[in-house]
């Protein structure tokens, strides 16, 4: 492993936004949603991770929003809570000065009640004395997008603003572009920040940086060298306590056409002008028109952990789908002919996040190299980690082959510090950096291409708890089978 001694080594690459150079503006941060879930494991946490981090502006106040009255000494108190559970745990700081900046606004928002929280803004613009940055965070039920949005309009909370919009964000092509087309009505599009935080993970962005930077990735990126990509997202978990929400979606809805894609057309992408914000986001967000649209019938398993119909909140006769795995073409000619196989399913046999390029052997004097042994992937599981695994010859007197593994952990790369996704793509909203957000071109070719999954879904095939999903998903990665699970070469 390098060190990173040099200093151009350790400039941001991701334009100047990324590390401000100007100080950032007196910042007001909407949370509609601060009472939910979302908003307690991910997004709280988050910003007080960046104010522990000394990545917030100066000047800034929190409001939470929700149709509950909420008194702000009973928001700061839950928010404590919050991180206590979730961390970065209040006792390590700067928990006193982080509280004293949170407010509440309750009553609801849309177009024709704002509720309280005109009332509360204005007192906070009051206290910082200038007219503030507005974010508003909408960690609300998607019903609610379109509401929140007319209402930022109608009471004055949008021109300047940045609005950011959960997942899912359409649950079809029609919703999509129906909200979408409103969005885009009442905002402009750089106003709009559209989460995945699939590529806020560390190892995802390094997927844009590899193979930019190294000749040694940049040669073999492309249909002459790799012979399949995976993308591969098994959990252990089941549904937890989100089952009624997770029955009428699904893992192709939930993670296919949302995260699955987006890594996806984070490898496919042509190399961007620059990885400036727009021309990162630009290249990333037009491959995904390239993206053929699914063939249900032979490029695509679904699947339903057995025992799925038992949990609370789930229907008796549920056919929802757990499990899903897709062979995805992509039509440009850097990867012609390449099946890009997704997977991703619950109840499984392990939990891992996993993009991989199986490299194509060398025609030349060695037989029996195995298919799966040289191997370019990167874990996205935690601050991330690449992994290489090659066919060398085992240390010893005969020429025998063998497979290893070299391993750079993202974490020990001197001077890093691992940001978690929501805490980089909040900190991006705050800097105005729009790389790591999805546009409205990118997802309707997502949608494309998804949509014939939606029209003629295969038939819903069930598979043990604990095991690797339905036969047929085997069948889907060939005779090589995939490489996490089903090989005798699985890798961690
Ligand atoms: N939870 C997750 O792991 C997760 C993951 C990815 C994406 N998301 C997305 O994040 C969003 C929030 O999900 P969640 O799990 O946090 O939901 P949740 O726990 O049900 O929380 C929803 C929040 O929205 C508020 N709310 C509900 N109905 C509202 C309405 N009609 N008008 C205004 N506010 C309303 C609620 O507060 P009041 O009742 O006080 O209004 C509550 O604070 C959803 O779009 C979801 O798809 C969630």
């Amino acid at each position: 492993m390098t060190q990173a001694s040099d200093p151009a080594s350790t400039r941001p690459l991701r334009g100047a936004e990324r590390q401000p150079t100007r100080p950032l503006p007196p910042t007001v941060f909407v949370l509609f949603g601060g009472s939910g879930d979302l908003a307690r494991r991910m997004v709280l946490p988050a910003f007080f991770e960046l104010a522990q981090r000394g990545m917030l502006p100066e000047e800034w106040r929190l409001v939470g929003a929700g149709r509950r009255a909420v008194p702000d000494e009973d928001f700061r108190a839950r928010v404590y809570e919050t991180l206590t559970e979730f961390g970065p745990s209040p006792e390590d700081g700067p928990w006193e000065e982080f509280s004293k900046r949170l407010r509440f606004a309750g009553g609801g928002f849309d177009k024709t009640d704002p509720g309280h929280l005109l009332e509360v803004l204005g007192e906070a613009r009051g206290e910082l004395g200038v007219d503030p940055q507005y974010v508003h965070y909408l960690a609300v039920p998607p019903s609610t997008f379109a509401p929140i949005t007319e209402g930022l309009v109608q009471h004055g909370l949008a021109a300047g603003a940045r609005v950011v919009y959960e997942k899912p964000y359409g649950t079809t092509p029609e919703s999509f572009q129906e909200l979408d087309n409103l969005v885009l009505s009442l905002l402009d599009e750089d106003q709009v920040f559209r989460i995945d935080h699939f590529l806020g993970k560390e190892g995802t962005q390094d997927l844009h940086v590899l193979r930019f930077v190294n000749e040694l990735f940049a040669q073999i990126w492309s249909h002459e060298h790799v012979k399949r990509v995976e993308i591969d997202v098994p959990e252990e978990l089941d549904v937890a306590d989100r089952a009624e929400f997770y029955d009428a979606t699904g893992a192709a809805l939930d993670m296919l056409v949302t995260h699955l894609f987006q890594v996806a057309a984070e490898v496919a992408m042509e190399p961007p002008a620059s990885l400036t914000p727009t021309d990162l986001q630009a290249a990333r967000e037009s491959v995904l028109a390239s993206f053929r649209p699914l063939d249900p019938e032979r490029d695509v398993v679904l699947g339903q952990f057995e025992g799925y119909r038992d949990l609370d909140g789930v229907a008796d006769d549920s056919t929802t789908d757990t499990f899903v795995a897709a062979r995805l073409w992509v039509d440009t000619d850097r990867w012609r002919d390449v099946p890009f196989l997704l997977r991703t399913g619950k109840r499984m046999a392990r939990s891992a996040q996993r993009v991989s390029l199986w490299l194509r052997t060398p025609s030349g004097p060695i037989a029996g190299v195995p298919d799966n042994g040289n191997v370019v992937s990167l874990s996205l599981t935690g601050s991330g980690s690449l992994d290489i695994c090659l066919v060398t010859k085992e240390p010893g007197p005969d020429l025998v082959l063998t497979r290893a593994q070299t391993t750079l952990d993202l974490k020990h790369v001197p001077g890093g510090t691992p940001l978690p996704p929501y805490v980089s793509l909040l900190h991006d909203v705050l800097t105005g950096d729009r790389s790591l957000f999805t546009t409205s071109d990118g997802l309707a070719g997502a949608w494309a291409a998804f949509a014939p999954l939606q029209e003629r879904p295969p038939p819903v095939r069930p598979y043990e708890r604990g095991s690797w999903g339905p036969l047929e998903a085997g069948v889907l990665a060939g005779p090589d089978g995939w490489l996490l699970g089903q090989t005798a070469a699985e890798r961690a």
